[in-house]
């Protein structure tokens, strides 16, 4: 497989199957969706980015979507759904829960860098969650993201903001020291081992994922040269905002920054 001569991939192959090993954040299946069509939607898509998409009959491919619930609420919706993830525990976590559930899922190994084995506009909808900041290459990925969207397409990521990402755990007593200056393309380095700790609740796990903040341009860019206009780009912090953060804590930095990033595109039709 490609993913294991590409180092990064192979890394952090290792770092997600460390993280499922412990169940970490990410790696299981988190609350109980309702019966509902319009609450399980809720449940996979709270900020309603998917609003007006059909799911009934819809192919959809959940990119690097491992480990949760949304691939199995894509097919209770009665999309033809297909969830690719590089790491093996991921994916088997999704086909337990899919038996659980009753729905059936195609479940595909690989490297988010090639989806070779897609044939081009494959997929009526592309989700691609809390990934992209695991690989080098962002403009390779969302091109072949891209290339398996159908005309009419939508493709729908969330990923680190970029600012906030070079920010974690640089607080100085005074202010906040970026790991990096916004123009590097370099990975963030740890500057120590908290900051390579992966929490939740009582667990903790040292998990050095490599990481890159990628830009806005990056991201907005490699979409249009592959015919993927945005039509909608979101900043936010999830959850209610920490009325009284530790200074200098995640929680402190995501009052003042937007943790993470939304965008929205369409394919455009065949010229
Ligand atoms: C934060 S989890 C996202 C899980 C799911 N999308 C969610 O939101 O619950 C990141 C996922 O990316 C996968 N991943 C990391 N690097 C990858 C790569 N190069 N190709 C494919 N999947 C990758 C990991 O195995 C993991 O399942």
């Amino acid at each position: 497989m490609a993913s294991i001569k590409d180092p990064v991939a192979a890394h952090n192959l290792r770092m997600w199957e460390r993280l499922a090993r412990v169940g970490m954040m990410y790696t299981r299946p988190r609350g109980r969706p309702p019966r509902t069509r319009a609450g399980m939607r809720r449940f996979m898509d709270p900020r309603g980015r998917l609003k007006g998409v059909r799911l009934d009959g819809a192919r959809v491919l959940g990119l690097a979507a491992g480990g949760g619930w949304d691939p199995v609420i894509f097919a209770k919706l009665g999309a033809a759904t297909t969830v690719f993830d590089i790491s093996p525990t991921q994916l088997k976590t999704v086909r337990d829960l899919a038996r659980r559930e009753r729905v059936t899922l195609r479940t595909v190994r690989g490297n988010m860098k090639d989806l070779s084995v897609f044939a081009d506009g494959s997929f009526d909808v592309v989700w691609h969650c809390h990934s992209l900041v695991f690989v080098d290459d962002a403009p390779r990925v969302l091109h072949e993201a891209a290339r398996v969207l159908a005309p009419g397409g939508t493709y729908l990521m969330s990923t680190m903001h970029p600012t906030t990402l070079r920010l974690y755990n640089t607080f100085t007593g005074t202010g906040w020291s970026p790991k990096l200056p916004y123009f590097s393309d370099q990975p963030m380095p740890y500057v120590n081992e908290w900051d390579a700790t992966w929490t939740y609740g009582r667990l903790e796990v040292v998990a050095p994922t490599l990481e890159w903040g990628h830009r806005f341009e990056t991201i907005v860019n490699s979409l249009a040269e592959a015919r993927v206009v945005v039509d909608g780009l979101w900043e936010f912090s999830p959850g209610r905002p920490d009325p009284r953060p530790e200074p200098g804590s995640e929680a402190h930095l995501d009052t003042l920054f937007p943790a993470f990033i939304e965008v929205r595109g369409r394919k455009l039709p065949l010229p």
